[in-house]
């Protein structure tokens, strides 16, 4: 099993079109020891390295696939190594480069929970535009703990754990979420019993998916923002990290205090980092903070074979 860091940045990605804030202003003009991100995907391969799952479709898709000359095979005039989209969420960062896969050749084999269906067929309906295209197979995918396989994906096997964070802006339900808006994906290699934890939005830690991270071998969880204020702070927002859905790394109960409890053999990973969290600067105190404490943050192009 291979996993490919297609997009590490959160919503917005690094630097953010609009955005002035030290990190995405110290990229622009080069004053910062720090590398572009793309936003939230990742692709995942089992034993057919030419099939590959899609895991979160990034609006920035297009220079993903640019980047990631094993998703185009070539083998007929239209082409494709992706198999499928297994979707975490209904967020907009993860599912408008869905619009940019319009012209496949098939309807695309979509796996994503009932309550994003739902989201994805009337708040932000791209589900029914996409019927005008390509159009959508959807699997549904359960959060019973039933495992499921992504066709044509051979040799990896998945199992969705509902985890508490936000649904999109666009969700009858954005301020009463419930079990199903967002999950964690346990994706694990049958072969050598190897599996990884994603989950790139994860606004507390509930016990089903801390159990599956202490048994995971690597772990890519949320990496949004350093503090519950940061936005605040900066005077970007005026809500804390927690209240969007993320936990914060830093301060009580925050993630760095979770990932130092795993196992001293866990891979430890931030993926979907916003651009305004200072970790993005290699040179910062929290950078090499994380470095003290063995914890990656995940660039574009990262790969890992657990
Ligand atoms: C989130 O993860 O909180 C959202 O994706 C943010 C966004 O893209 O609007
Ligand atoms: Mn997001
Ligand atoms: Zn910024």
């Amino acid at each position: 099993m291979k996993i490919r860091v297609l997009g590490s940045a959160a919503g917005g990605g690094f630097p953010q079109w609009n955005c002035n804030c030290r990190n995405c202003s110290g990229l622009r003009n080069a004053a910062l020891h720090a590398t572009p991100r793309t936003q939230s995907s990742i692709a995942v391969c089992g034993t057919d390295a030419r099939a590959w799952a899609l895991v979160n479709a990034s609006p920035d898709i297009l220079a993903q696939l640019k980047s990631s000359p094993v998703l185009q095979p070539a083998r007929a005039p239209r082409d494709t190594a992706i198999a499928a989209v297994v979707l975490v969420d209904g967020q907009v960062d993860h599912t408008t480069g869905l619009f940019m896969l319009r012209e496949s050749t098939r309807p695309l084999p979509v796996w994503c929970t009932q309550n994003v269906h739902a989201d994805l067929t009337r708040g932000n309906p791209i589900f029914g535009v996409l019927g005008h295209y390509c159009g959508i197979e959807h699997h549904p995918m359960r959060i019973d703990g039933e495992g499921f396989e992504v066709a044509g994906v051979a040799g990896v096997q998945w199992r969705a754990v509902a985890v508490a964070s936000k649904p999109a802006p666009y969700s009858p339900h954005r301020e009463r979420p419930q079990p199903g808006d967002n999950v964690a994906l346990v994706i694990r290699e049958p072969q050598h019993g190897r599996s990884v934890v994603y989950a790139p939005g994860l606004g507390s830690m509930e016990a089903a998916v801390w159990a599956e991270m202490q048994a995971a071998h690597c772990v890519m969880v949320d990496g949004t923002f350093w503090s519950d204020e940061e936005m605040i702070g900066m005077g970007l927002s005026r809500k804390r990290a927690r209240e969007i859905g993320h936990l914060p790394q830093s301060g009580p109960g925050g993630m760095l205090e979770w990932l130092a409890r795993l196992p001293a053999g866990t891979r430890k990973i931030l993926i979907h980092v916003n651009n305004t969290n200072p970790i993005l600067d290699e040179d910062s105190a929290e950078r090499a903070q994380l470095n003290r404490l063995g914890i990656e943050v995940a660039y574009d192009g990262m790969e890992i074979e657990p």
